[in-house]
């Protein structure tokens, strides 16, 4: 059973119309997508997955990618009507769809609407088109704007339950002016959520190439720093405050899907590249599919050629000792903190006290931490310095 009484479940699409310059994701460019065949393989692995676990309403579903927003709603609503066979999309469940400005024009938006999707995505990255052009990426800001206005009238009549956009910062080219015009760009149109990441260079990605041959500079630590701390104050002019280190809402709209991660929750997941993380007799264990599409469909598809087998290249059991970095990794990020009560759920009393031990040894050491409740946080000021706390208590 899950523990939080419901499930979330998350489904991968791979494929994009063009790899952006900095993608490290588990992508496929082609303009023949298998769309049918794909839908099929992720129901056989829905199939196979749920098949020891116990039927529950379904509290958040997130079609990720890659671009999903190119399956069609067809597809994306076929699997939302297998999970409601099986557990029940929970009544007021958040249904997500990330969206890319460009293969997301209105009438296909209006049919993703139709299939049951409730909350839009939207990779913006940025509103400038020399940068747009840097980063390759296949829209322009005028597309961007395009389908923000949109999405902003949506959640405005109650179309959307809400929507997000994504940002990137620390870009070539881009000051703390231009984000700031990025910020106000995005979120004048209304969202209620943003995520905004500092622009990483991935290595084997086109973007390392160009900045390991001086072709591109890459991106300044310090002023990543600087635009990070600025975000709350940038946000803020438009109603939204901070909750996680990337992540944005006005009230009552954040993330529910990423909560479940963020959190210490359980989630399913199917599709290239997927990662779940589920109880099961044995304990809870940790799984990863192929990043390959062509073994994926190989496993899984209507055309396979031998027995069906989880295509995973990952599946590990958590143990206690575990679980405490991945709960700090994320529990930390969030600026309600860490629930202690998860920390004494899945490592024990004996993981908590060791905890509290090393909170207090980090204090002495200068390290900006606070108890509030039930809950440790790194202060607000002390933000930049995440990693090194997270290093110091795991
Ligand atoms: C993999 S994308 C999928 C969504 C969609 N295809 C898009 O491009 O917007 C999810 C998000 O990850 C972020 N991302 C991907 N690569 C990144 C990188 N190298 N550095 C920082 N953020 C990155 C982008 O902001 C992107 O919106
Ligand atoms: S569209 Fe998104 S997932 Fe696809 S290559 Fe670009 S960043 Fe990666």
């Amino acid at each position: 059973m899950p523990r939080q009484g419901s499930w979330s479940v998350y489904i991968h699409f791979p494929w994009c119309l063009k790899r952006c310059a900095y993608c490290d994701f588990a992508t496929a460019v082609s303009l023949h997508i298998p769309r049918e065949a794909y839908l099929q393989a992720i129901l056989t692995e829905l199939q196979m997955r749920t098949h020891d676990l116990q039927p529950a309403p379904i509290a958040t579903v997130y079609f990720g990618g890659g671009t999903p927003s190119l399956w069609g709603p067809e597809p994306v609503g076929q699997v939302l009507s297998w999970l409601d066979r099986w557990g029940g999309l929970a009544q007021g469940a958040e249904i997500t769809l990330e969206a890319n400005p460009g293969a997301a024009e209105e009438g296909n938006l209006r049919g993703y609407l139709a299939a049951g999707i409730n909350r839009i995505s939207l990779g913006v990255q940025a509103l400038d088109d020399r940068r747009l052009a840097l980063l390759d990426r296949v829209h322009d800001a005028a597309a961007a704007r395009k389908t923000l206005a949109l999405l902003g009238q949506w959640v405005a009549s109650g179309q959307l339950i809400s929507a997000s956009a994504d940002l990137l910062y620390g870009a070539p080219d881009q000051d703390q002016l231009r984000l700031s015009a990025d910020v106000d760009g995005v979120l004048g149109h209304g969202l209620p959520h943003l995520s905004a990441y500092a622009l990483t260079v991935e290595e084997g990605t086109p973007l390392a190439t160009r900045v390991e041959r001086g072709l591109q500079t890459p991106p300044d630590d310090d002023l990543q720093m600087t635009m990070l701390s600025q975000m709350p104050a940038l946000v803020g002019k438009h109603g939204l405050e901070r909750y996680e280190v990337s992540n944005f809402a006005k009230p009552g709209h954040r993330s529910r899907h990423n909560l479940v991660y963020w959190t210490g929750g359980h989630y399913l997941a199917a599709g290239v590249g997927a990662h779940g993380f589920l109880p099961s007799d044995q304990g809870e264990f940790r799984y990863g599919n192929t990043r390959q599409h062509r073994e994926y469909l190989g496993a899984l598809g209507p055309d396979r050629a031998s027995s069906l087998v989880l295509p995973e290249v990952l599946r590990e059991h958590v143990t206690p000792q575990m679980r405490l970095p991945e709960l700090l990794l994320t529990g930390l990020r969030l600026d309600d903190g860490l629930d202690l009560r998860t920390v004494e759920r899945d490592c024990g009393s004996a993981g908590l006290h060791e905890l509290l031990r090393r909170v207090e040894l980090a204090k002495s050491r200068g390290f900006e931490l606070e108890t509030q409740g039930h809950f440790l946080r790194v202060a607000a000021t002390a933000t930049e310095r995440l990693d090194a706390v997270i290093r110091e208590l795991a």
